[in-house]
């Protein structure tokens, strides 16, 4: 990654773009209306990862009794394989550290590779399962980050 890239909390100005990259990347993907929630709600912690002025990347999270269940996360197609799923994992730990939240967990499709691997590079470790999470009847791990 030579471009710099910037984080920054969620926003109205970044809807339509989150929404674009949620659809273009995730199988179950939130709608609009559910997207522009987060905005709304005290528990959400949103942020979107901004090369100039495009946005490249975003995830969200809830806050429940200090720990944060992550929503949906991705990095927009044209900008995977350059290390920017790296940051944002890097700025969603800090902005949980700094959140005092004791665990950060997430489910991820049990064949999604990249994603797993990213994950467990970043100190997250699976403990769990659900089978059948998706509807596609594939199973979901469920991970957790506790190195805060
Ligand atoms: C998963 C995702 C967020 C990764 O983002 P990215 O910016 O492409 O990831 P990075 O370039 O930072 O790579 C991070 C790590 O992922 C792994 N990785 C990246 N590309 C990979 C590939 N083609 N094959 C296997 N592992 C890969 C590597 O471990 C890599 O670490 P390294 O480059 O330091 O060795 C991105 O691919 C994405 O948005 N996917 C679609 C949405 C999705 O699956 N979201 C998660 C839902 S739970």
């Amino acid at each position: 990654m030579t471009e710099k890239i910037e984080f920054f909390d969620f926003d109205n100005q970044y809807i339509d773009e989150v929404f674009r990259i949620e659809n273009e990347n995730i199988l179950e993907a939130w709608s609009r209306k559910n997207i522009a929630s987060l905005l709304g709600d005290s528990k959400a912690r949103a942020r979107v990862g901004v090369i100039g002025n495009k946005v490249v990347c975003y995830y969200s999270y809830y806050a429940v009794c200090q720990e944060g269940f992550i929503n949906n996360l991705a990095v927009d197609k044209e900008y995977q394989h350059k290390g920017i799923g790296r940051l944002l994992m890097r700025d969603m730990i800090e902005i949980a550290r700094a959140d005092n939240l004791t665990g950060l967990t997430l489910e991820v499709q049990e064949d999604n590779e990249r994603a797993i691997a990213l994950y467990q590079k970043s100190g997250f470790e699976i403990e769990g399962r659900r089978k059948e999470f998706y509807k596609n009847k594939k199973d979901a791990l469920i991970m957790w980050y506790r190195k805060f």
